[in-house]
């Protein structure tokens, strides 16, 4: 293959998203399980759960009444429902196999930050420093969003961040909607047990996926919602801001989220004078 030959696959490799080696050694699909390479796998060695599985390892797809394929989640349900406290939780989200995302990935990033605080943030998806780390928001957008919390006196020890995929997508490409609805149950669980006084949604996909609703960041943000995580009735005050990543690449919308924030400051601290006052 001459070098051009090369460098075009290359390039066509990254823009299909795979933009990461995740192994030391090519491994060939085609080849039975337990072949990895040319070289027979030894019995011994620790399996890569990196590697794309068979296709029994997945949650099978139900067909709907129209014919298309939704994903089975009855498994993460379950699992999620289980999950009595946030350690049980991440060891739920990091034992479930049933999103593919995983395979690729090199970490589950499940969350950082307070779980006691009353602030919690929901982003999208980690990002290529989040996967190496297994950390939420340590990249370039994580960057701004800490600068957005010490604007209104917040860091990590008072205010608690995750995001609605577990998984980094790979090349950065927008989580498909199955991969949303697997993670999900997991994430509402999430909500459930660490029960904020205030909820952020960080960018478009957060907030749609949670608040139910189709409109855009644009029309999402800037009001307040209810956002019942669990059956008890008892809401949680919502809101959404436009994601940093976006806020990266169009400076201007910075008005309007500092707007968000001091909004956010203000019912924060509206709930504490309430709870002084009982
Ligand atoms: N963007 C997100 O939505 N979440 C992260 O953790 C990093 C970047």
């Amino acid at each position: 293959m001459s070098t051009w030959d090369t460098l075009s696959s290359l390039a066509w490799l990254v823009e299909a998203g795979a933009d990461e080696s995740i192994q030391d050694s090519p491994s060939n699909r085609l080849m039975p399980d337990g072949v990895h390479g040319n070289e027979p796998r030894a019995n011994s060695a620790p399996v890569d759960r990196r590697e794309v599985s068979s296709k029994s390892d997945r949650p099978p797809l139900i067909r709907s009444g129209i014919g298309t394929a939704v994903p089975n989640t009855e498994e993460a349900h379950l699992s999620a429902a289980a999950s009595q406290n946030l350690n049980q939780l991440r060891l739920a989200v990091e034992t479930f196999d049933g999103c593919g995302l995983k395979r690729t990935a090199m970490n589950t990033v499940f969350a950082d930050g307070n779980p006691r605080a009353d602030l919690m943030l929901v982003g999208e998806a980690p990002g290529a420093e989040e996967d190496r780390k297994g950390v939420p928001f340590v990249g370039a957008a994580g960057h701004l969003l800490d600068r957005m919390l010490a604007a209104i006196d917040r860091d990590r020890t008072s205010a608690y961040i995750s995001n609605i995929l577990f998984w980094r997508p790979p090349g950065n490409r927008n989580p498909t909607n199955e991969e949303i609805a697997l993670c999900l149950p997991f994430v509402q669980r999430h909500i459930a047990l660490v029960r904020p006084r205030v909820l952020v949604l960080v960018g478009g996909i957060a907030a749609k996926t949670l608040l139910s609703r189709s409109e855009g960041i644009t029309r999402l943000r800037g009001k307040w919602y209810k956002y019942c995580p669990d059956d008890s009735g008892v809401p949680v005050d919502a809101t959404a801001v436009f994601h940093p990543a976006f806020l990266l690449r169009k400076g201007h919308q910075k008005r309007e989220t500092w707007q968000d924030l001091v909004s956010i400051r203000a019912r924060l601290a509206d709930r504490k004078v309430l709870e002084e006052d009982i």
